[in-house]
């Protein structure tokens, strides 16, 4: 029986990644992360195409070479078909139909958000997998969703963002603290050293299992104009305590949502995915919940937390084997609901 190696493409966003996997192991994933957005303050979708154009191929010769593989002998090529920005998509998309087409072997769609979930089955020697049903919460730059897993391809959104995702919240409130981008990570560091009840903010009230970001950015802009003008170097003298109470409201927004997914399904296995799962305060929170509320919370390596092909290519794994296939004629969705 011989192994089988998969070749999975992500470009949904602003990362260009490439994974070789055989089964659930990853023998490569490879990202190359696009820098000229920095100095935009936020994504340039026109920018974010070219330099997909620019990475797809020496990505994808990296993640080959690394898992040291040849692209004979692939089983299926699997990419990412949506959502994302649509310019993005459509060149990872191509490719992939492209080489699939190319070398004659299946083609595997993938729902973005759908990979972001399953990356907690990739085999990781230190980690377990979550057991069904199971709540995902992915949180990043573009989103913000609870999902109830019941099976690998059965999955239902509970609540998702309806404004900006959570991390477009550290982030736009990190610009108004004249941070650079992304300044996520940056109110992480300084949160640490602050006192989170020193400025309370308000939280948002939103229905159901919705999250609202937009609000809370703009009463941190209020906020921080009407103390500048009472003292021109507020910020700079309050960063640590503006920091770790704005950082206190998203966490706090965040467990509340998850409590009431929790109490609505009776469901306390937690899985995290995202950029925004690198934050210290919402592990330090789900471990606390672990020792008070009895939940099992599981975050998987960073590296398939962000945007990534090796999640790609899980997904791909397991439509693989239930013979789930795409023909040639697959168009990439800039919308594409799990
Ligand atoms: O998944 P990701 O790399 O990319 C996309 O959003 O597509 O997530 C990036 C987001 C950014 O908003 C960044 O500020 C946020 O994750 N982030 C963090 C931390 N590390 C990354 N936010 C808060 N605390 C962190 N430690
Ligand atoms: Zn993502």
């Amino acid at each position: 029986n011989p192994k089988k190696y998969i070749l999975a493409i992500e470009s949904s966003c602003d990362d260009t990644s490439a994974a070789v996997l055989c089964g659930t192991k990853v023998l490569s994933n490879v990202v190359a992360t696009q820098e000229i957005h920095k100095q935009y303050g936020g994504v340039v979708p026109e920018l974010a195409s070219r330099a997909h154009q620019q990475n797809i191929v020496p990505v994808v010769h990296q993640a080959l070479a690394k898992a040291n593989i040849d692209k004979k002998q692939l089983s299926a090529i699997a990419f990412t078909r949506g959502p994302g920005l649509m310019g993005s998509l459509l060149v990872g998309t191509s490719f992939a139909k492209s080489l699939a087409l190319g070398l004659d072997i299946p083609l595997i769609e993938v729902n973005h958000m759908e990979a972001h979930i399953l990356a907690h089955f990739i085999e990781d020697e230190n980690q377990t997998a979550p057991t069904f049903p199971f709540l995902g919460m992915t949180i990043s730059g573009g989103h913000t969703q609870i999902v109830k897993v019941t099976d690998y391809f059965s999955m239902e959104v509970l609540g998702e963002t309806l404004d900006d995702a959570v991390g477009e919240a550290f982030d736009k409130s990190a610009k108004l603290m004249g941070l650079p981008y992304p300044g996520g990570p940056l109110i992480d560091k300084y949160a640490k050293l602050g006192n989170p009840e020193a400025f309370p903010f308000p939280k948002p009230k939103v229905d159901w299992l919705n999250f609202s970001f937009s609000g809370l950015k703009t009463s941190i802009l209020y906020f921080l104009q009407r103390e500048t003008r009472k003292n021109p170097e507020f910020v700079s003298e309050h960063m640590t305590d503006i920091c770790a109470s704005v950082q206190h409201t998203i966490l706090e927004i965040l467990m509340e949502k998850l409590q009431l997914a929790v109490n609505q399904t009776g469901i306390k296995q937690i899985a995290i995915g995202g950029g925004v799962a690198a934050n210290s305060g919402i592990r330090a929170r789900l471990k606390d919940a672990e020792e008070k509320l009895g939940w099992q919370t599981f975050i998987p390596k960073f590296e398939y937390c962000t945007d990534n092909a090796a999640m790609i290519g899980i997904v791909g794994y397991l439509k693989f084997e239930k013979g789930k296939f795409t023909d040639q004629s697959i168009a990439a969705k800039a919308r594409y609901a799990i």
